[in-house]
């Protein structure tokens, strides 16, 4: 494996990390303590100096959201680390949860001060019982030594902080269903604008930012934003977190610089394919966005420019590998099912196109296909994309119409079967739900 700077992953093997005791024998909250002799708004002015970009997902500025928090209108500001990580194929915070609880808790002081909340709740998947079990008791060694509550580190800053499992609801790392939730409502987006920075938790100011963006925190306020701004690429700076997964040798979760080659991380952190086979394609950020082909994967870096550039998004990082032996039908299925099975049913669009996709792709792939199947997933996919409150619409569309796209052959192949009475068996599939 090659050398990458380690801003999140340091000390992560360290058997201690997760006490409070052993992070701060690395130098944990130091730099909170140097954060609250400075003025808040030169804080966000670092942030935005770093050009840390959110790693939830959408890569947006942070300290441009931060900077959209309206001060002084009399109502409590709101900040939530969105610990809800239910993206097919992204398995990061996980590990921040549960092996540096401290930082990612250090990290949402950092922002609490810069945006002078007093309240903050960590929003973590209900699935995650043992990183929420960390994370829980790492806020109450945190309280225990005074550095949350009334008067954090001995200053005059108050700062609660919760810890709120969801139930298991894909839906409620979408910013806005997260919020519902945690009001105790379904967990269905909002329509915005408004967005949560000016209305969101009951109706005040709000901060939702991803585990990973905030854990970064400590690291950019210890060093100062341009030293940050220094690594990676010109747009896309920093190191970030990839989850690998699929048909690799090395699965797990990596920190490399922004702007690190596919190929490379492949091959190096990943280790190659798996049984010396041949790499089909791979899914780079997350189950929500496009699929690249290998031929595809010369020269493109993993930042968002380049990755972007290809056809596809950075996202979440969540990498997934596929080698040649993957049926594309059945990638598809699976991940409609994931869809179909998520919607929160609140757009009409996405509630039912989300099962008629999944049932389309599921009587191409048991040898049922009909000629016209996928000119119907694709008219679908029109009627869904961009007719949805939030993102999960074009969420859903995205794997079903870049599998078509990049590999029609392979449907094309089973259809043409099932018209020639020579149909696929079920036996044939991996198909378990
Ligand atoms: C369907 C859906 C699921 C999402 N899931 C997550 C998630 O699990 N974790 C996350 O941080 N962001 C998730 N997001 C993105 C959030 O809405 C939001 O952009 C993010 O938490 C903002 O934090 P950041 O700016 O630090 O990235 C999701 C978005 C959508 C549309």
């Amino acid at each position: 494996m090659s050398e990458h700077l380690q801003i999140l992953l340091k000390d992560i093997k360290e058997p201690d990390l997760h006490t409070l005791e052993g992070y701060e024998k690395r130098g944990g909250y130091q730099t909170i303590r140097k954060v609250l002799q400075m003025d808040p708004l030169k804080v966000i002015e670092e942030v935005k100096a770093s050009g840390l970009r959110g790693r939830g997902g959408a890569g947006f500025p942070t300290g441009l959201k931060w900077s959209f928090v309206p001060r002084d209108t009399g109502k409590p500001v709101y900040l939530l680390m969105n610990s809800d990580e239910s993206e097919p194929g992204t398995f990061k915070d996980r590990v921040l949860l549960e092996k540096n609880p401290h930082l990612c808790i250090e990290g949402m002081l950092i922002a609490a001060w810069a945006l002078q909340s007093n309240w903050s709740c960590n929003y973590i998947r209900g699935e995650y019982a043992y990183p929420y079990e960390r994370f829980n008791n790492a806020v109450k060694e945190a309280y225990e030594k005074g550095y949350l509550g009334d008067g954090v580190f001995g200053s005059s800053f108050k700062h609660d902080m919760v810890t709120h499992r969801g139930a298991g609801a894909y839906i409620c790392g979408e910013e806005t269903g997260l919020i519902e939730s945690l009001e105790g409502k379904k967990g269905q987006p909002r329509l915005k604008p408004p967005y949560p920075a000016v209305v969101g938790v009951y109706g005040c100011p709000t901060v939702v930012n991803n585990t990973e963006t905030l854990a970064t925190l400590p690291w950019i306020m210890q060093h100062g934003g341009s030293e940050y701004a220094a690594i990676g690429t010109e747009k896309s700076t920093g190191t970030k977190l990839f989850s690998a997964s699929g048909h690799i040798n090395k699965p797990g979760v990596y920190e490399v610089e922004l702007g690190y080659p596919i190929l490379d991380f492949i091959k190096n952190e990943c280790g190659g394919i798996l049984d010396g086979k041949e790499l089909k394609c791979i899914i780079p950020g997350g189950s929500s966005v496009p699929v690249l082909k290998a031929d595809e994967l010369e020269g493109v870096n993993l930042d968002y420019e380049s990755i972007q550039a290809a056809g596809s998004m950075l996202g979440s990082g969540g990498f997934i590998v596929m080698d040649e032996t993957t049926d594309m039908v059945e990638v598809a299925l699976n991940l409609a099912h994931f869809y179909a099975h998520e919607s929160c049913g609140q757009c009409t669009p996405c509630r039912e196109g989300g099962h008629w996709i999944e049932k389309i792709f599921k009587r191409i792939a048991f040898g049922q296909g009909t000629e016209r199947d996928m000119d119907l997933i694709k008219d679908l996919c029109k009627q869904i994309g961009g007719h949805t409150i939030c993102p999960f619409g074009d969420a859903l569309i995205t794997p079903a119409l870049s599998c078509m796209k990049k590999y029609p052959d392979e449907f094309k192949i089973k259809i043409e079967r099932a018209l020639n009475g020579n149909p696929v068996k079920a036996t044939d599939l991996h198909y378990t739900f």
